[in-house]
């Protein structure tokens, strides 16, 4: 297991992760951090990475502004319906989600689609209290969570609590760009915000974050006929369906998407396929398989506009099973409600007739990304703690170490620093310190590879490259450096 305050005070040393932000404004504030120059450089290989494999599934990527009026907010429910149950204590003034009071004390019970009055009758059941007085709490209120803003004088307006609703705004552009032929599919990057009250889970739950959420749109009669799918069809998925939740099975099966379909686990093959995509980016991301499952939603879990939705998690060492990705069936909802707040036409022609399509959604939170890669990385052994990043997403790719300053050694290992940023790789030059103590450094910022630069170089033009998950060292020539460290990137170099 291992300890949340320790792994993040290396986070923070070391320039991943910073906060809660702004520290030096009476520490911050909860759900808001800074991302250091390690951490920035491995969330934009991380976004880069999300970028590359939906680009490859015919994902086009869209930017959308951030801030949109009120109106497309009461058009896509999030205005009525994007609450979380709230309780204040009627002592001290805290306030309390009523739901994760009740599973952080008590996690077993279950909270999920409860209505305000089931919260509460729970709360009091289980004698729950305020957590900072032991003030008696009043009873649960929906608050919404997003965050509200002005434009120009009195034009009220709300930051984005999700990218998708600014994906769908331009409906009508993507079919003209797309030649007026569904399915097609877009993607969006971008920051979100969600007002959440009292975040207690660091980089796991943030007020403002990065989503990267792709949407395809299709006709309802062709979901089951989708082409792509053939693709997917023998990709096996680690699912844990709603009715296997319903009798306490929680342990994944892996199952075939064909099966998956065949048995109706999974409604259409267009679905199927959104999920594999979501699921195989991940595990390219570098996630360990053994740690991941796919968990349908119970129908009183789903989001008001999902009509199927199966979230992927991880199972972090501090802070159990957390959502991944969700991918969600969002049927018609959401054109139909734009269309109607609006006044525009969204329906296109399917076959003569006028018809709105679906949009299948797969949501990614970037930042939990980042955490996880992180958490799964860190490791202690013996001599050294290491962060193991996986090789596509490493920060610095190499260092480069003369052995020492003098005899010349400096001068050559900067030669080679600059052959390895002409090469394109992020390299740094390092000679301050013992070359152990370097190395240690190397290896608590997920260095992969160190070039070391000793007195043999300047006879024979040849390195030492050290791994840093075996710690093995291998000697190679500096006009082979080039293609060696290409493959020793690629994972195809055997230390
Ligand atoms: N767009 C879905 C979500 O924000 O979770």
């Amino acid at each position: 297991m291992k300890d949340y305050n320790k792994i993040t005070s290396l986070f923070k040393r070391k320039g991943f992760i910073w906060g809660p932000s702004p520290e030096i404004y009476e520490g911050g504030l909860a759900g808001f951090y800074d991302l250091g120059p390690l951490g920035t450089l491995l969330f934009n290989n991380i976004a880069n990475t999300l970028r590359a494999a939906f680009f490859e599934e015919k994902y086009y990527e869209i930017t959308a502004p951030i801030i949109m009026p009120k109106k497309v907010w009461e058009a896509s429910g999030h205005a009525g319906g994007f609450t979380d149950p709230l309780v204040k204590c009627t002592k001290c003034g805290a306030y309390f989600r009523s739901d994760k009071l009740i599973t952080e004390a008590h996690p077993k019970e279950e909270v999920d689609g409860l209505t305000l009055k089931e919260y509460d009758t729970k709360i009091d059941k289980l004698g729950i209290k305020c957590l900072t007085c032991k003030g008696q709490l009043s009873k649960s209120e929906p608050i919404n969570m997003m965050l509200k803003t002005v434009i120009g004088v009195n034009t009220e307006a709300f930051l984005r609590p999700e990218t998708a609703t600014t994906t769908y705004l331009p409906f009508k552009r993507y079919y003209d760009f797309f030649r007026n032929k569904l399915p097609f599919s877009v993607f969006q990057l971008g920051k979100a915000f969600r007002n959440e009250i009292s975040p207690r889970q660091g980089l796991l739950r943030l007020r403002e974050f990065n989503q990267a959420e792709a949407q395809l749109f299709i006709f309802k009669g062709e979901k089951n006929k989708f082409e792509e799918f053939k693709e997917h069809e023998k990709d096996e998925l680690p699912l844990v369906t709603y009715k296997a939740q319903e009798k306490n099975k929680f342990k994944p099966v892996k199952i075939k998407l064909k099966e998956a379909i065949s048995k109706k686990i999974i409604q259409n093959k267009a679905y199927a396929t959104s999920l594999a995509i979501a699921y195989n980016t991940i595990i390219e991301l570098g996630l360990k398989e053994e740690r991941i499952r796919i968990r349908q939603h119970h129908p009183n879990e789903r989001a008001f506009y999902a009509l199927d939705a199966w979230d992927i998690e991880y199972k972090t060492d501090c802070f159990g099973w957390v959502e991944l990705a969700g991918v969600h069936d969002r049927g018609d909802y959401d054109l139909t409600q734009h269309a109607k707040y609006s006044g525009q036409d969204l329906s296109v022609k399917n076959n003569g007739k006028n018809e709105v399509p679906h949009i299948l959604e797969i949501a990614m939170g970037v930042e939990r990304l980042l955490y996880i890669t992180l958490e799964q990385a860190y490791e202690e052994e013996k001599e050294r703690t290491v962060l193991k990043i996986p090789l596509v997403l490493a920060p610095i790719e190499v260092k480069v170490l003369p052995l020492m300053k003098k005899d010349g050694l400096a001068e050559k290992a900067d030669e080679v620093y600059e052959l390895m940023l002409d090469q394109g790789l992020y390299a740094e030059y390092d000679e301050t310190g013992s070359i152990g103590r370097r190395y240690r450094r190397a290896d608590e910022e997920g260095v992969p590879f160190c070039i070391t630069i000793d007195h043999d170089t300047l006879k024979d033009e040849s390195v030492t490259v050290r791994d840093r998950d075996s710690m093995k060292q291998t000697r190679v020539k500096i006009s082979e450096l080039d293609e060696f460290l290409d493959m020793a990137l690629e994972g195809e170099i055997d230390f």
